[in-house]
């Protein structure tokens, strides 16, 4: 049988800068070919390339034998080559099956028969096995449920190859689930399936084959079966990382206490939670995805407001009526939904790095430019984003770049207590470590930092102490010393009677 799609020598630069060096990628019919590499490695142009997004400077791809060129999603699509993008890039305000159909739609001489779309939408979520309504507007969704909606479209153009670019990333655990469940289905009906990510768990859970790339080259195809964990990072990466635990807290048990939250409720998501934050403290914040960890610390930071309860920062009780009366009482917040919250897509790296500190920069009404940019650059550094320069405009960075320059914009902003939420989600495995550094010299100094992460080897890596939630509820409270993988997931598990 002929390969399904082959990749030969594919080049493509952004104004001088070589994103893709003669690259190669096959597919077979009925795979699920897991795609990984660094930030910035060429992977989601890559796929661009294949599914009509961008267009390749030289190279060659067949698809079935054939030799295709496409010169936009359109007309990938028409083929049957379908990608759902990391950045969702749907029309918000449109309704779900207008989402699904738009150009396409059925119609009754020249209406749209609205009727019809509606219920061949509701046919396709039968056929993915989800439920989502189908006059909802798209805004109104979850990432997670918009992500469906990508996947349904998928479905409706009778794929024969479909790229999923880190469709996790902001997914909860049913819905991973969820989306395993539809993948292999895909699989079965002998669709090939692309799937950038950067989660060791799932390449390993549901892939055949892994593709790695470095620096826009091509490193190697291996077969699931036959490769671990170490030799995947030292592909990527080009050399071997240790996964390190802290073996012991690092705050003495009377340092002053920086933050006290007692009793904190708030609708359905935060429970009665309470937890003390120590200065030079990283506290762990673990849990399933929905276990409310988000919605607490979105009270904590302003952005929402508590039902009952109180916090208190150095011992007095405030009201953070906003998350600008946060940032001025001293607490900053990384988001973990990054492309809703995080960047300004327009603005250049050194813009949205300044950002939130742009008081820094200022005298006499006037803004140091040259300072501002001296350290724009530094923190881009540290936490190593690939960019041309702090010029490069976000929306041209990687993904996981953007992400970097979000970090590097709250590193920089220095504040007393900083709450991370998912602060690795997206970042390959190579500056993962450079983050946790970081993370670790904050604290160092005396910056208490609350990380929330559902990454269990994180958690055992970074926090002093490890506070577990499930369903709204704080369920432990645990010290570093002993602490293990089974023991935080049996109190993320463990369910409150109300
Ligand atoms: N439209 C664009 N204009 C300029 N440069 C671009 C553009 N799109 C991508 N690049 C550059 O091409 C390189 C590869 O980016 P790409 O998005 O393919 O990386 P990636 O492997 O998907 O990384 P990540 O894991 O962070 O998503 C990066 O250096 C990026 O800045
Ligand atoms: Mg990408």
């Amino acid at each position: 049988m002929t390969e399904l799609l082959e990749m030969k020598n594919v080049n493509k630069a952004f104004s001088g800068v070589q994103a893709l060096s003669d690259v190669q990628f096959h597919l077979r019919h009925g795979e699920v070919h897991a795609f990984m590499g660094e930030n910035g490695a060429g992977k989601s142009t890559l796929m661009k390339i294949l599914t009509g997004v961008y267009q390749r400077d030289t190279g060659e791809v067949l698809l079935e034998g054939k030799a295709v060129e496409y010169a936009n999603t359109a007309e990938a699509m028409a083929d049957g080559v379908i990608i759902v993008h990391q950045e969702l890039n749907m029309m918000g305000d449109l309704t779900v099956y207008e989402n699904i159909f738009i150009g396409r739609e059925s119609m009754n001489g020249f209406l749209i028969n609205d009727r019809d779309n509606v219920k061949r939408a509701r046919e396709l979520f039968e056929v993915i096995g989800v439920s989502i309504d189908p006059y909802a507007k798209v805004d109104s969704l979850t990432v997670g449920q918009q992500q469906m909606v990508e996947i349904a479209k998928a479905v409706s153009h009778d794929a024969k190859i479909v790229v999923f670019d880190e469709p996790t990333s902001a997914l909860t655990q049913a819905e991973i689930n969820e989306l395993f469940t539809i993948i292999d289905d895909l699989k079965s009906k002998g669709i090939g399936i692309i799937y950038i990510t950067h989660r060791m768990d799932e390449v390993f859970q549901i892939s055949d084959r892994i593709t790695v790339l470095r620096d826009g080259e091509y490193v190697g195809t291996v077969n699931t079966a036959d490769t671990d964990k170490d030799e995947l990072i030292s592909m990527m990466v080009g050399r071997e990382l240790t996964e390190e635990v802290k073996l012991a807290s690092q705050v003495a048990d009377d340092a002053e206490v920086v933050l006290e939250v007692e009793n904190l409720s708030a609708g359905r998501m935060v429970k009665d939670v309470s937890f003390k934050l120590r200065k030079g403290e990283i506290l762990g914040v673990s849990g399933l995805m929905g276990a409310g960890r988000t919605e607490m610390a979105r009270l904590i930071y302003g952005a929402e407001q508590p039902e009952s309860g109180t916090i208190k920062l150095h011992g007095e009780e405030v009201k953070i009526k906003s998350t600008e009366e946060a940032v001025a009482m001293g607490i900053g917040y990384l988001s973990e939904d990054r492309r809703r919250y995080g960047v300004l897509v327009e603005k250049n790296v050194a813009e949205n790095t300044v950002l939130p500190s742009i008081e820094k920069y200022i005298s006499k009404g006037l803004i140091n430019d040259r300072s501002a940019n001296k350290d724009a650059l530094e923190y881009n550094k540290v936490v190593r984003t690939k960019m041309t320069g702090i010029e490069q405009v976000v929306r041209t960075l990687s993904g996981g770049n953007q992400q970097k320059v979000v970090l590097a914009k709250w590193l920089l902003r220095d504040s007393e207590i900083l709450i991370f939420d998912e602060p690795t989600r997206g970042i390959d495995v190579g500056a993962k470590a450079e983050i946790y550094e970081i993370m670790q010299e904050l604290a160092d100094e005396g910056k208490s930092i609350i990380m929330i992460s559902s990454e269990m080897q994180e958690i055992l890596r970074m926090s002093d102490r490890i506070v577990v939630m499930c369903e709204g509820n704080v369920t432990a409270t645990l010290p570093i010393e002993g602490a293990t993988q089974e023991e935080i997931l049996s109190y993320a598990m463990m369910r409150k009677e109300v």
